[in-house]
């Protein structure tokens, strides 16, 4: 098939996967509300249009989370992407590096920190979930940093994993083993389980050597999701703030107050997020929420965003409305599912050539500019829900 946008990387993908791991990662909670909102809100922003403005090629780099990128978008964690393809953290890692832009490695992979950077040198951060296991969680943070991890997102949304109704109906969330009705279902998408069998049984390398997980992908997932710590807290935030020196971002905020909160007690920044809609249905979309966290925390702060990125143009929006840059999840992740490494690349470049076309119909000539003149480029249409 020809793929020209996201959306056929999507349908790509869908062709490519079996059914649940699809559906794992398209999906949202319950209604899927949240999910849909973080789409449509978009379209209540518009582009102002200048034209004669004597553009030449605009320049796409910016700075965020201390460093100048490429691109004004990363790619953020999302779990368990060598499962979509074999090595596809590693392949998202490289996808990543030659771009010139980060990958942040989630702590639901299939390949641990140290097989990422043997695969990359390029900039690598790393997504905490807090477990109620804190020796293992100790763990997880020296290998990021024997990594070389510059930045950790410690994601702050997953007091409880929401019910994800795709996964309930494909008998995904109680799944631990290989059934006979999935491998059936497996086996009726032979690139994909070709691909992935050549690797051997998946599993989760940074809880291999503790059998209290199980063993295998499936079972690991279950078990890690389990011991994802309901009782963190402000304080627990500020502990990790005293343990790890580098860049520490708070990941899921979506409120003015708690923006505020964690400005307060010193992260480095905050990643506007909601999950992708698969947490908390019916919580407002990313893009609606970040007016309101900028004017909270003020200029300074770094704020990054996700949620619904699907067009070069929902980037320029998000930029234009306060974020200082953009994480990437289920975007790049059908680019992975749908062909591995060279698929994280193109849906890279699919964004990476819209980004330039819109701000070139725009007449503005950079990142820069348009993050200083936001409310020039981009225009409030309607009042938001
Ligand atoms: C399949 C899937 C797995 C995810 N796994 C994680 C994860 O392990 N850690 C995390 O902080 N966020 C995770 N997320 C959330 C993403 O980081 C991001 O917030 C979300 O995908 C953004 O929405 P978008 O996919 O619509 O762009 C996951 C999202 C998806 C779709």
């Amino acid at each position: 098939m020809t793929v020209v946008n996201i959306d056929d990387l999507r349908e790509a993908a869908s062709r490519r996967l079996p059914k649940l791991f699809f559906d794992y990662i398209d999906g949202g909670s319950f209604a899927e509300e949240t999910y849909r909102r973080n789409r449509e809100d978009f379209s209540q922003l518009s582009l102002r249009q200048t034209v004669l403005a004597d553009s030449a090629e605009p320049d796409l780099s910016t700075d965020y989370l201390g460093h100048r990128h490429a691109l004004p978008f990363m790619l953020g964690p999302v779990g368990f992407l060598g499962l979509y393809s074999r090595n596809g953290e590693q392949k998202a890692a490289r996808a990543a590096d030659a771009a010139r832009i980060p990958f942040a490695l989630s702590t639901f992979s299939i390949a641990s920190l140290a097989e990422v950077r043997r695969a990359s040198s390029g900039i690598l951060h790393f997504q905490l979930y807090v477990l109620d296991d804190h020796e293992l969680g100790e763990q997880f943070l020296r290998a990021a940093e024997d990594a070389g991890a510059e930045a950790l997102y410690v994601t702050v949304d997953t007091a409880i994993t929401a019910i994800r109704e795709r996964d309930v109906r494909n008998g995904f969330r109680s799944l631990t083993r290989v059934s006979p009705r999935l491998f059936a279902s497996l086996c009726g998408k032979p690139a994909w389980l070709f691909d992935i069998a050549q690797g051997g049984m998946p599993s989760v390398k940074a809880v291999e050597h503790r059998p209290d997980f199980g063993s295998g992908a499936l079972e690991q997932a279950a078990n890690l999701s389990r011991r994802i710590d309901k009782r963190l807290a402000w304080h627990d935030i500020a502990r990790l703030r005293d343990r790890w020196k580098r860049k520490l971002v708070i990941k899921g905020i979506l409120s003015p107050d708690d923006a505020e909160k964690a400005k307060a007690i010193g992260v480095d920044g905050a990643v506007i997020s909601n999950h992708g809609g698969r947490q908390l249905d019916g919580a407002t979309s990313t893009i609606s929420a970040l007016p309101g966290i900028r004017a909270a925390v003020g200029p300074d702060f770094t704020l990054m965003l996700d949620g619904g990125i699907r067009r070069g143009s929902d980037i320029i929006k998000a930029l234009g409305s306060g974020a200082d840059g953009v994480m990437l999840g289920r975007a790049y992740t059908y680019g992975l599912a749908a062909a591995g490494q060279s698929g994280v690349a193109q849906a890279i470049e699919i964004l990476r050539q819209e980004i330039s076309i819109t701000l070139t119909l725009m007449g503005c000539g950079s990142i820069g500019e348009l993050k200083s003149k936001g409310p020039h480029f981009v225009l409030k249409t309607k009042p938001s829900a």
